[in-house]
């Protein structure tokens, strides 16, 4: 936790659950990005924190964004983004979505499927598309499945359609999957998005741009390879797959920007050990799945979370939400112990929460309101 949060939570004791960001780390990530990575366009990922802070801070970084929806978009307008600084990176988008997008003057676009590259075609004439391939997802924490992409073969095909469209085939994109570990596994995408160039190219296509997508991952509980290690597995493998004809680079950081800069205060609402003598006790917050730590599915992404009884003897607990939900159990499995002298009404702290969780929250699921936002 910054001085700067640690202070906040000291001089204003502010009702929890409640997420506070301090802006001035998502510069410091974004400029360390820029840093590692020179010859790469940030888009930030909007999904990860759409807040107007966080927002106009970028802005005022000269960012560009990588919009989900025309509401992300208008986000970003608000803060006071270009249109040409947007990129409206979902393969799934309705007609007026990208109708309205294309009004307000967005003209890059990112699709996988035929059907896609058509609606764009018609909805917004002659602008920049970009084609998602699959790729592995192994090493990822947050795995973004096979909901997305397409194979090396139909990217080919479909962006010699783009162009048969009116569109300007502009490059390739791909998504390692998020909280990825592994540098590795930009290496191999690399080398499959390359070989498309050059198939492209031997037919008269030249495409322009790489998107290496999002991926970059943040300390939760354990040290992660930092940025330099991403940023020299990447050019390394750039330059060894496109040579001296370097294409145009962006990335689409969602969590390496926003994540470390948050913090969650929560309640404990109850610790119980509920009559079974050998399980662990149950530690339920006034936080849970429903109330914006979605990520916690599968037990995916799990938080450092921290007591003021820190250095005390502890012992394991699962970890749980508030509602009435069986499935509001945020950690079962995973070996989770704190303090043994715990106690309800305490409070405690998730670090690394400053991305995925204030948009995941339910609004008023058992009556639960979303959790208050501070960014400072
Ligand atoms: C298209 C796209 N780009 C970028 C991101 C951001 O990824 P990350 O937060 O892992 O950097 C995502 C996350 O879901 C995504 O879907």
């Amino acid at each position: 936790m910054t001085s700067k949060i640690a202070r906040f939570f000291a001089e204003n004791k502010p009702a929890t659950p409640c997420l506070v960001v301090d802006v001035d780390q998502v510069e410091a990530r974004y400029q360390a990005l820029r840093h590692a990575l020179p010859q790469a366009r940030i888009y930030y990922a909007v999904k990860a924190n759409p807040a107007m802070p966080v927002l106009s801070r970028l802005v005022e970084l000269d960012s560009c964004f990588d919009a989900a929806s025309w509401e992300e978009i208008s986000f970003c307008l608000s803060a006071g983004a270009k249109p040409e600084s947007i990129s409206f990176g979902n393969t799934v988008k309705k007609v007026q979505a990208i109708q309205a997008a294309y009004v307000a003057g967005v003209r890059m676009y990112a699709f996988d499927c035929l059907e896609e590259l058509e609606k764009i075609a018609a909805h917004a004439p002659g602008s920049r598309v970009y084609c998602r391939i699959m790729v592995d997802n192994e090493g990822a924490e947050w795995p973004l499945s096979r909901k997305f992409g397409t194979s090396t073969e139909s990217a080919k095909e479909l962006m010699l359609k783009a162009a048969d469209l009116g569109l300007d085939p502009y490059g390739l994109s791909f998504h390692v999957g998020s909280q990825q570990l592994s540098a590795e596994a930009y290496e191999v995408a690399i080398s499959r998005v390359a070989s498309v160039f050059s198939e492209l190219a031997d037919t008269g296509l030249d495409l322009r741009m790489v998107n290496l997508g999002g991926g970059f991952p943040v300390r939760y509980r354990h040290d992660v390879p930092g940025i330099d290690h991403f940023s020299q597995v990447i050019s390394h493998a750039m330059t060894e797959h496109f040579g001296n004809a370097l294409p145009e680079m962006l990335v689409e950081p969602g969590r390496y920007i926003v994540g470390e800069a948050g913090v969650v205060r929560s309640e404990v609402v109850l610790v119980s050990q509920r009559g079974r003598e050998t399980g662990p006790r149950w530690v339920y917050l006034d936080i849970g799945r429903f109330g914006g730590l979605a990520e916690t599915e599968g037990e995916a992404i799990r938080y450092a979370i921290h007591t003021s009884r820190d250095g005390s003897p502890v012992g394991p607990v699962a970890i749980a939400g508030p509602t009435c939900d069986g499935a509001d159990i945020m950690y079962e499995k995973a070996p989770y112990e704190l303090p043994l002298s715990l106690e309800s009404g305490e409070q405690i702290e998730l670090h690394s929460a400053g991305a995925y969780i204030s948009t995941y929250c339910s609004q008023s699921f058992n009556g639960f309101q979303p959790l208050e936002e501070y960014y400072i």
